[in-house]
């Protein structure tokens, strides 16, 4: 009966213990991610202008990243064609259409349109920011 009691006792400190370290590991995983993601989530700091931060994901809604298709130099990707001298070939409305419409051929979404996701100020920068991105810049 004794013995039992002891045992008992044993285990329980035992468990307690196992509980803790999990708790522990957790908490240290969990901190160990968030950090993590915190550091993914940086803009790069020389980056400040607001067209530009959308341009890269950086803006209020953080889905619309240009970069992810047309590449973080508009040069291209692997997704969507260059973008470099777009507004100086096409004009500023061809590209305002573009990003409110995106682009849809043959029944098939090539570009999401992102009239729902950015007001109409950060697309007014989104498209100043593509402006900077002139052909004549060494790529
Ligand atoms: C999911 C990938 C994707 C994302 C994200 C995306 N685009 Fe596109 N975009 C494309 C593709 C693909 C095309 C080419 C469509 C076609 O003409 O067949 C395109 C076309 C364009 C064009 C027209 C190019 C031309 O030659 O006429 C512009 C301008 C443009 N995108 C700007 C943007 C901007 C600005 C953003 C961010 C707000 C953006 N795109 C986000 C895929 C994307």
């Amino acid at each position: 009966m004794q013995k039992d009691q002891k045992r008992s006792r044993k285990d329980a400190k035992a468990q307690r213990f196992a509980e803790k370290s999990l708790a522990g590991s957790l908490r240290l995983c969990v901190f160990a991610c968030v950090s993590f993601l915190g550091c993914e989530a940086k803009p790069p700091e020389h980056v400040t202008d607001p067209g530009h931060l959308i341009y890269l994901g950086f803006g209020s809604n953080r889905e619309v990243q240009c970069s992810r298709c047309h590449g973080e130099e508009g040069t291209g990707g692997m997704f969507g064609p260059k973008l470099r001298g777009i507004v100086q070939r096409k004009g500023a409305d061809h590209v305002r259409e573009t990003i409110l419409h995106g682009v849809v051929e043959e029944g098939e979404e090539e570009m999401p349109p992102f009239a729902q996701q950015l007001s109409e100020e950060e697309i007014e920068q989104v498209i100043r920011f593509v402006t900077t991105l002139t052909d004549s810049v060494a790529q």
